[in-house]
């Protein structure tokens, strides 16, 4: 997804890839970031790699959740 292998880390602190996302996902209708942080627990610690604007680390990420959340929206319409 989005030129990532599905088993790429999205969110280092609590080790979820893009793949744990999308599947725990996958009988969500309406998605949130929420939904991503409740279920996976993605974006909970040092929130870096919730959205670009979160992103005050050192090193940026590459690719973040709310990356991941629109692309599965956008692949169902
Ligand atoms: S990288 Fe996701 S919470 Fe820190």
């Amino acid at each position: 997804m989005l030129g990532f292998e599905d088993s790429y880390e999205v969110c280092n602190c609590k080790n979820v890839s893009i793949e744990q996302i999308i599947l725990a996902l996958k009988d969500k209708e309406e998605p949130t970031l929420r939904d991503i942080q409740d279920m996976t627990t993605a974006g909970t610690e040092c929130r870096h790699c919730i959205f670009q604007e979160c992103d005050n680390g050192k090193l940026k990420k590459k690719v973040y959740c709310k990356d991941i959340l629109n692309e599965i929206k956008r692949k169902r319409t």
